[in-house]
């Protein structure tokens, strides 16, 4: 058996090994695997707790290795029903030596139609309540059928049970801080989003072109294969490119016709304005946000604003965000013009390749239309 100074550095480098991971589908993976490692555990099962129920999320079984292929996540009652239930309940360990042999009087009884499902025996199992640094459950560790060294079913032992409700709390703790920063990290995105909207309110009715312009962004960079990153890099920074217009006068903003020479050189100020406003920040999204804001009018032969960069030296996004923002402000109405029918907006883009528009762009754009026009569609106003 493992002496007391093997199960403690195998716990230290588990442990070092789980805090490493920043996603949370690969530290419940882990987490998993490693506590069938350390328990010789044929199978086993990971809950994790929402609100008043448990999400049965994963499955992992040496013997049926094609398990995960139709598994689909389910919830549980935290009540003493179920075992998985019992133990988020009552934040005990539950070991059972054999779960067809559960005694009438105990209040849980095992579900077979997982074996019957897959022509699986389950025998042994440890059931361990998943507790954080403030003893509250976060999920509950299942494992089934703990083999010997002859691959033969044993139940488990005392001295397992103890070194599992260790693993689990250092489980439990790793998994608290990957769902804390993925709750703060989409309440910033949210706030950013829900700002842009408000501040687009000033000159469009509903704020739908940010939601609208920002997808179509994310589908172009899609299509130009930039990877999943920059994809969604795009579609949380986009929505700031005109946080500028929070600078110019609502008169300019909502006047329902031509702008004179003097408006217009107020209103082409939103790009720096923007710029100036996101500039500084030392977060990645903001900066590229600024990029965005300075860039987006800027044209593909040199004559955009306010800086008339010229081709490629005009930064990706600001060409993507380009493209994305007039195809929607053609296709909608503005205080000063109606909305234009497609084939009309195409022909615009075709006739300003390599003018306002990146050929690259323009391609990337009409090989998803499909895609952009079903965004449309949903989130017309
Ligand atoms: P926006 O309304 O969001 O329009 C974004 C861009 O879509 C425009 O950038 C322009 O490139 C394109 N666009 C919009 N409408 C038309 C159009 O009728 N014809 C053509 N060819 N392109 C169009 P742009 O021109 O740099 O304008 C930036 C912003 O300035 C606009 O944002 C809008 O807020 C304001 N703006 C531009 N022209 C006028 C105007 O005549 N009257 C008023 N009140 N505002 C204007
Ligand atoms: C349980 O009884 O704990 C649930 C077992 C399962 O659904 O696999
Ligand atoms: C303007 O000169 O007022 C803007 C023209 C345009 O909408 O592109
Ligand atoms: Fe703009």
């Amino acid at each position: 058996m493992l002496n007391k100074e093997t199960i403690l550095n195998e716990l230290i480098s588990i442990s070092i090994l789980i805090s490493s991971k920043s996603s949370l589908n690969d530290l419940l993976d882990t987490v998993l695997l490693k506590a069938r490692e350390i328990t010789n555990s044929d199978a086993g099962s990971l809950y994790l707790k929402e609100g008043n129920r448990l999400i049965f999320l994963i499955t992992q079984n040496d013997t049926l290795k094609d398990i995960n292929k139709n598994f689909k996540s389910y919830p549980i009652y935290i009540d003493k029903h179920s075992i998985a239930g019992y133990a988020a309940f009552t934040g005990d360990i539950i070991r059972i030596d054999d779960v067809y042999n559960i005694p009438k009087e105990y209040p849980f009884s095992f579900n077979i139609e997982f074996d019957q499902n897959n022509n699986y025996k389950s025998t042994s199992m440890l059931t361990i309540p998943m507790k954080d640094n403030e003893k509250e459950v976060i999920g509950v560790l299942q494992l089934i059928n703990a083999k010997d060294k002859d691959n033969e079913t044993v139940s488990y032992s005392d001295e397992i049970e103890k070194i599992v409700e260790s693993f689990a709390s250092i489980a439990a703790v790793a998994i608290k801080n990957v769902q804390l920063k993925d709750s703060i990290k989409r309440a910033h995105l949210e706030t950013i989003y829900r700002l842009s909207v408000a501040a687009e309110y000033k000159d469009t009715d509903t704020g739908s072109h940010i939601k609208r312009m920002s997808k179509y962004s994310e589908i172009i960079a899609r299509k130009m294969g930039f990877d999943k990153n920059y994809c969604e890099l795009i579609l949380y920074a986009s929505p700031l490119h005109d946080i500028g217009k929070l600078g110019i006068p609502d008169a300019i903003l909502t006047k329902p016709a031509k702008l004179d020479p003097d408006e217009w050189e107020m209103m082409k100020k939103h790009t720096a304005m923007g710029y100036e406003i996101l500039k500084d920040s030392s977060e990645h999204l903001i900066k590229f946000a600024a990029s965005i804001a300075l860039t987006h009018h800027e044209r593909y032969d040199g004559n955009g604003y306010p800086n008339r960069l010229k081709g490629d030296n005009i930064p990706i996004e600001g060409r993507i965000v380009s493209l994305a923002d007039v195809f929607d402000a053609l296709a909608t109405k503005r205080p000063y013009k109606e909305p234009w029918p497609l084939d009309k907006i195409i022909d615009l883009i075709q006739v300003e390749r390599d003018k306002q528009f990146d050929a690259k762009v323009i391609d990337a754009f009409l090989d998803s239309l499909d895609e952009v026009l079903e965004v449309q569609r949903r989130l017309s106003e």
